[in-house]
């Protein structure tokens, strides 16, 4: 089965909370603009948005098993914070059983929480859109949306910089992808490549 528009809309509605829905659609919507914003496919950018957190309210339990049985674990730390997983998941789920081949596409689900080295802007701008889509709401919000505005994979880097500042305020574990990712963005910025 093939995924349009139409039934993806129908796909997220069936598969997440209204809560969820909402961000889901906040994400798309944000993605949406900046994809136009940055000379991006807006529909493509607005598909993976809304597909971004499918797997999301599947429980953390059933999350590992899938993980484990899809091969879809690469660090100690995936086990032990099961809710990285959702959106390596959703990638292989869309893949594998919905038959999605836009391999950009299903990189920017799998990489939205954790970020990835090489991230295309493509990806980046589904990984920063949902940190600064319109229903969250932290101080200097709107300076990471003006950043992604004039600049995506600079806008990135400080979503990232306010994330690991999250992370590490709050003495929580930070991933290795997440660091590796940082990095990686930070030398590109740097040498231009
Ligand atoms: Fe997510
Ligand atoms: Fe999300």
């Amino acid at each position: 089965m093939g995924l349009d528009s139409q039934n993806v809309l129908e796909l997220v509605s069936n598969s997440l909370s209204a809560e969820k829905l909402r961000h889901t659609i906040g994400v798309a919507d944000f993605a949406g603009d900046l994809a136009r914003q940055h000379g991006l496919d807006p529909e493509r950018v607005r598909f993976a948005a809304l597909l971004h957190d499918l797997a999301k309210e599947i429980p953390l339990e059933q999350q590992l098993v899938l993980a484990r049985r899809w091969n879809l674990l690469d660090y100690p730390e995936d086990e032990l914070s099961p809710q990285v997983l959702h959106g390596p998941l959703a990638a292989y789920c869309l893949e594998h059983q919905y038959g999605v081949d836009d391999q950009e596409v299903l990189a920017a689900i799998a990489h939205h929480t954790l970020g990835f080295p090489g991230m295309s802007c493509f990806e980046m701008l589904i990984y920063s859109s949902d940190l600064v889509e319109p229903n969250r709401d932290f101080p200097k919000v709107d300076n990471l949306r003006q950043a992604l505005y004039h600049n995506i994979e600079q806008g990135t880097l400080v979503c990232m910089e306010h994330s690991l500042e999250y992370l590490k305020y709050s003495k929580k574990q930070i991933h290795p992808l997440t660091i590796l990712t940082y990095e990686d963005l930070q030398r590109r910025l740097e040498f231009g490549t």
